[in-house]
């Protein structure tokens, strides 16, 4: 039931026009009294107010989860459609990963991924995802060469990609990068252990923090870039005794990607959990879905369908008046 109703009292000119009320103004002598009319359903505005009401998730949804015990959860996405459906199945964050060069533009590795590939595909990802908190991959070289050109790139993915933070490899030898981004008012995630952008120096995918030299220089890492100001930090192909241990030490949130199961999120790759990339399949996979055998199905079917004339059918097809079309003839 829709009621017109007079509002009294201080409310922003921005409310007006985002809640589409209309007003008034009386001036009434030294008085000037702002007068706004607006249709009230229960309580509530109608027309643009009353869409899905958006719960962003920000970084203090990532802290107030590791403080309740609770996991995070973040996936890769890369274009419109498929950010609406992980932000509509409520996932807490979607990652731009620079696996978009393995997974969409079928590159070996990460190395060749650009900072336009990254914005093009975090602004599709933004205008999809209404909730989720947005992260963009600072791709190779767009940080490790100076402060400077850290600070610049991390600006572009959030000014052009409307990103809501920004993850970027590596341990104490990008601090100095990392307290600069964050300086400048834009949350950063680290990512530690298997880092795809040292894959020349690592020498191949391999499991991290084997040895105790290793696991101590990984364990110093992480407190050296939460020191920095990383609000979360990725942890890839880690032991996951060593990753509940990180976690346990670390007061910001651990997202694991084998890492085992008490990091305080997970992140996989959707293409990965959706059996949709066949490449190759890294151990910690686990594939939910075998979405990829549903799409060759499809695409089978409707070579068949076409091939055989069954597709499109009449219901598929826009109808003419006869009159209209034998005049044609
Ligand atoms: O690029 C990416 O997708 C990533 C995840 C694997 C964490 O960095």
């Amino acid at each position: 039931m829709h009621r017109k109703k007079t509002q009294t009292g201080i409310i922003p000119l921005s409310e007006i026009f985002y809640r589409n009320l209309t007003y008034s103004v009386t001036v009434n002598s030294n008085l000037m009294v702002l007068c706004i009319c607006g249709v009230i359903e229960h309580n509530t505005c109608t027309g643009r107010y009353s869409e899905r009401k958006v719960m962003k998730k920000t970084i203090s949804t990532f802290q107030k989860a590791k403080e309740n015990g609770e996991k995070v959860t973040m996936l890769t996405a890369y274009d419109y459609s498929t950010a609406k459906l992980i932000d509509e199945a409520g996932i807490d964050s979607i990652l731009i990963g620079d696996s978009l060069g393995n997974v969409i533009l079928g590159y070996e590795d990460t190395i060749s991924v650009t900072m336009e590939d990254i914005i093009h595909h975090t602004a599709a990802v933004a205008r999809g995802a209404k909730e989720a908190l947005i992260v963009a991959d600072m791709p190779f070289m767009s940080y490790q060469t100076s402060v400077y050109d850290a600070v610049v790139n991390a600006g572009r993915l959030m000014k052009e990609g409307r990103a809501n933070a920004v993850k970027l490899e590596g341990g104490a030898s990008v601090c100095p990068q990392i307290k600069a981004i964050t300086s400048a008012g834009i949350p950063v995630v680290g990512h530690l252990g298997l880092t795809p952008q040292s894959i020349n120096a690592l020498g191949g995918y391999k499991v991290q923090g084997k040895s105790e030299a290793a696991a101590k220089q990984l364990l110093e890492d992480a407190l050296a870039i939460q020191e920095a100001g990383v609000f979360a930090v990725v942890l890839e192909c880690v032991p996951s005794k060593l990753a509940a241990l990180l976690t346990e030490k670390l007061s910001i949130v651990t997202i694991g990607i084998g890492a085992g199961n008490e990091c305080d999120g997970q992140v996989l790759v959707y293409q990965d959990m959706l059996g949709m990339f066949s490449d190759y399949v890294p151990k910690f996979v686990k594939q939910f879905a075998n979405v990829g055998e549903v799409m060759k199905q499809a695409f089978a079917d409707y070579k068949k369908e076409v091939s055989n004339g069954a597709f499109p059918s009449e219901e598929h097809g826009y109808k003419i008046e006869d009159d209209v079309i034998e005049k044609l003839y």
